[in-house]
């Protein structure tokens, strides 16, 4: 096949993401094969944790390879070749890639290194390939490889439309608000440092299939949807607390109403809300999200965020307690940024 990229290489770049918390959820799919979703989201991108990656194409090879904090990761190499597929396709290329790729957090612990991951990766990889993409193409492209990545092209409040057109190409994510406009900040107790039991994508099929509650989900979205977006607008805290705690529970719910019921919490899970409760009702502006595994993030004001974190590592099966502030989009690092 006769390459359109710009033929003069190197076709090397690297991209560094940050992950996202969706405080209005995903979950669920309208179509698995342009990764859309039957609902839209909204989400907080952080700043401290982060995915660096690059991405080295070559115009003779015929395999990719990728290495994940320094490892070779085949079920991850699928993902990232599938995902750059894309990029090939639009580049009118074949050729094979270098990938290497770090993360400053653990992966697959409910902390969505894949919506950094796939971010960084497709950011890094069309400036590889001299694909001049806008944001939004960027976005629509990341969706394509892991839904919640399509957020993590954009800094601050995000939120993800679930579209209307077949073929996906209005369900892109824009940015809300900035992160300095309102600079929230989450502490992130970890529970758990295992590797999730069922990824999200599995998740929400089997909870598609099984949970009597799948419409309800549907249907009431929208007013969620409304009402965290005037609550960002407004800054209204308490507002946008009571609309993303019932926006996790009503997702957990949901999920643990499949057959069999997906159950992400631990105990220590369970405690960690109770705590965050307890303090919100003594008037600490703080409130929960829990994603699909173990972590309880909360999210509160900059003058909380110490007796959050001291309140959480209190709490009995909580191995650590992150702390980060809320952060940029995808963007372009030196080549060589990361080790292979
Ligand atoms: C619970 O983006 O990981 O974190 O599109 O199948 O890759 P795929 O799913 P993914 O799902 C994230 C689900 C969630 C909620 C959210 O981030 O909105």
């Amino acid at each position: 096949r006769e390459p359109r990229a710009d033929a003069h290489g190197p076709f090397h770049a690297a991209s560094q993401a940050q992950p996202n918390i969706a405080l209005i959820k995903y979950w669920g799919k309208r179509d698995a094969a342009l990764n859309l979703p039957v609902v839209g989201s909204i989400s907080i991108t952080l700043d401290s944790l982060w995915t660096r990656t690059q991405v080295r194409f070559t115009p003779e090879q015929t395999y990719d390879r990728v290495s994940l904090n320094g490892r070779s990761d085949e079920a991850e190499a699928k993902r990232v070749t599938a995902c750059l597929n894309l990029l090939r396709e639009r580049a009118g290329v074949a050729w094979g890639a270098d990938v290497a790729s770090q993360n400053n957090f653990p992966t697959a612990a409910g902390l969505a290194s894949s919506a950094s991951g796939f971010a960084a990766l497709v950011h890094a990889g069309a400036n590889a390939l001299n694909l001049q993409l806008s944001d939004a193409e960027l976005s629509v492209l990341a969706r394509r490889c892991s839904g919640s990545a399509a957020r993590s092209i954009f800094g601050g409040y995000v939120e993800w439309a679930h579209g209307q057109r077949a073929d996906g190409t209005d369900s892109v994510a824009t940015p809300l608000l900035d992160a300095d406009a309102w600079p929230l900040r989450v502490a992130v107790a970890i529970t758990s440092t295992a590797a999730k039991q069922i990824g999200s994508s599995e998740g929400m099929n089997r909870t598609a299939r099984t949970s009597p509650y799948q419409s309800a989900w549907i249907d009431t979205q929208e007013a969620d949807l409304a009402t965290a977006r005037d609550a960002i607008h407004a800054r209204d805290f308490d507002a946008l607390a009571l609309i993303s705690e019932h926006s996790c529970l009503k997702m957990h719910a949901l999920a643990m109403a499949s057959q069999p019921g997906l159950l992400y919490w631990n105990g220590a899970t369970m405690e960690c809300m109770h705590r965050v409760r307890a303090l919100r009702q003594q008037g600490v502006p703080v409130f929960f999200t829990v994603d699909a595994g173990p972590q309880v993030k909360a999210v509160c004001a900059p003058s909380a965020i110490e007796q959050v974190k001291a309140a959480l590592r209190d709490v009995p099966g909580v191995l650590d307690v992150h702390d980060t502030g809320l952060g940029a989009g995808v963007r372009a690092i030196a080549k060589d940024a990361v080790e292979a």
